[in-house]
């Protein structure tokens, strides 16, 4: 038999899938209120699209992407993020040609082949969104208050918000130019990977976490030095705006972000709770992508936030999550002579709108009872052969002790004014 699931992978148990449903739920309200509406695209693409999209000289492209040929010889890819696929569906369906901008949200599992360690695994999953066809950076604003609105309705404290300008195609050439200036004297001291990264991706090395990387790289000029006036006045722009809503930041000028695609805006939240992998959402924007993947030019910017790290940041502070779903009512037959009655009620207690359960293996009434304790419900309905004749059944509260009688007519209509108050 096999027993143990893939290294990297995680089973999602009732006791936990609660507060994932919890996590996910308060995502989607604040999507519905900020006016975004969900996207929901395939778990796997062609692999050329995140070639192109997430950019063949990135970590997840170079070495993470879970790629295999189908048996048609295609070759398809696990997706490894949520932005390419967007995008990619955007198109492909033709929102381009409906008003814009379109704002887009998704929630799933992604995937990618790196070392699993606390907080980073092979299949994750991410909340994300989109916005597509709009160039201001009120909008890059709107997207980071939403994320740092999130983070603060799940009770989430102390995060830090990094944010950063990368500039355009131009000013992105200035720097990779001047780092490599920088860089070339310093080359056999950095790590493989930077040594690596020199001449395809220098920027990268501003984020890299190696110690004599960091050194090195401490004094190389950065993003924010080489920005074109227009690049610089967005930023500031971007920045404005989120004085405004009174949204606390830092501007960190080594934040490049493992994706190629970004373009101006880049930001990532930090939680100081977890460990290493400290980043628990990021986004930023991308300009070029659209175009990258075969579209007319044209502006997008977006985020993803991590849901294993949030619910390890939610662990790490303390913050409750809801637990188990109990059943309502839980019915009780008291001699096997009533069992038939007993289904035929759950049935009715079930359409009345309540959740409700019974035994499913033959107990005793004792043994009944108890398990009715186990599943936590609220209320356990008995019914006896002569309660039964005379068309009434008791109903205990679990949490009081007390048990009165009601009668079977409207049995449901009961029970929900006692769970629901005066309904
Ligand atoms: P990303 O920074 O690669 O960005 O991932 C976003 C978030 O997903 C991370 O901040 C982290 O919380 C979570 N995450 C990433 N990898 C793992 C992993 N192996 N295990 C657990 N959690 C992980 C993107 O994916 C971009 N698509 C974000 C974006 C959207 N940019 C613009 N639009």
């Amino acid at each position: 038999m096999i027993t143990a699931r893939p290294r990297g992978t995680a089973d999602i148990l009732p006791e936990e899938a609660a507060g994932w449903r919890y996590v996910e739920d308060t995502f989607r309200i604040i999507c519905r209120e900020y006016c975004y509406e969900e996207i929901r695209t395939p778990i796997f693409e062609h692999t050329e699209l995140f070639e192109r999209g997430v950019g063949d000289t990135t970590d997840i492209v170079e070495k993470e992407m879970y790629t295999f040929r189908d048996r048609g010889d295609r070759s398809i890819t696990l997706r490894p993020e949520g932005t390419a696929p967007v995008v990619r569906a955007y198109l492909e369906n033709n929102l381009n040609a409906g008003p814009q901008p379109v704002k887009l949200f998704y929630t799933g599992p992604m995937f990618r082949y790196d070392k699993p360690q606390a907080g980073r695994f092979r299949q994750f999953h991410q909340l994300g969104a989109e916005v597509l066809g709009s160039p201001l950076p009120s909008v890059d604003a709107e997207l980071i208050a939403m994320v740092m609105e999130f983070y603060g309705r799940l009770g989430l404290k102390g995060l830090e918000l990094h944010i950063n300008s990368v500039g355009c195609p131009r000013c992105r050439s200035d720097l990779r130019e001047r780092l490599q200036q920088f860089l070339n004297p310093k080359l056999n001291s950095l790590c493989a990977n930077c040594r690596g990264r020199f001449s395809r991706n220098p920027l990268r090395i501003l984020d890299c976490k190696e110690k004599d990387c960091a050194e090195i790289s401490a004094g190389a000029p950065t993003t924010l030095d080489c920005l074109c006036p227009d690049c610089e006045s967005r930023f500031s722009s971007v920045k404005g705006y989120l004085d405004r809503l009174g949204i606390a930041y830092q501007v960190d000028s080594r934040l490049v972000r493992g994706l190629d695609y970004y373009t101006n805006t880049a930001f990532e939240v930090m939680s100081r709770d977890i460990g290493a992998q400290s980043s628990i959402g990021g986004g930023g924007r991308y300009n070029g992508l659209i175009e990258a993947v075969g579209g007319p030019p044209t502006p997008g910017v977006g985020f993803a936030l991590g849901v294993e790290r949030i619910l390890l940041t939610m662990k790490g502070q303390g913050i409750d999550l809801p637990g188990r779903d109990r059943p309502d009512v839980f019915v009780v037959n008291a001699d096997p002579d009533t069992e038939m009655e007993a289904f035929k009620i759950l049935f009715t207690l079930r359409k009345g709108g309540l959740s409700a359960d019974k035994d499913f293996l033959g107990r005793s009434m004792k043994a009944q009872m108890k398990y009715a304790g186990k599943t936590g419900c609220r209320y356990v309905v008995i019914l006896g052969g002569n309660e039964l004749k005379r068309g009434a059944a008791g109903v205990k509260d679990m949490a009081s002790g007390e048990q009165v009688e009601m009668t079977l007519t409207d049995l449901a209509g009961q029970i929900k004014k006692k769970v629901y108050g005066g309904e």
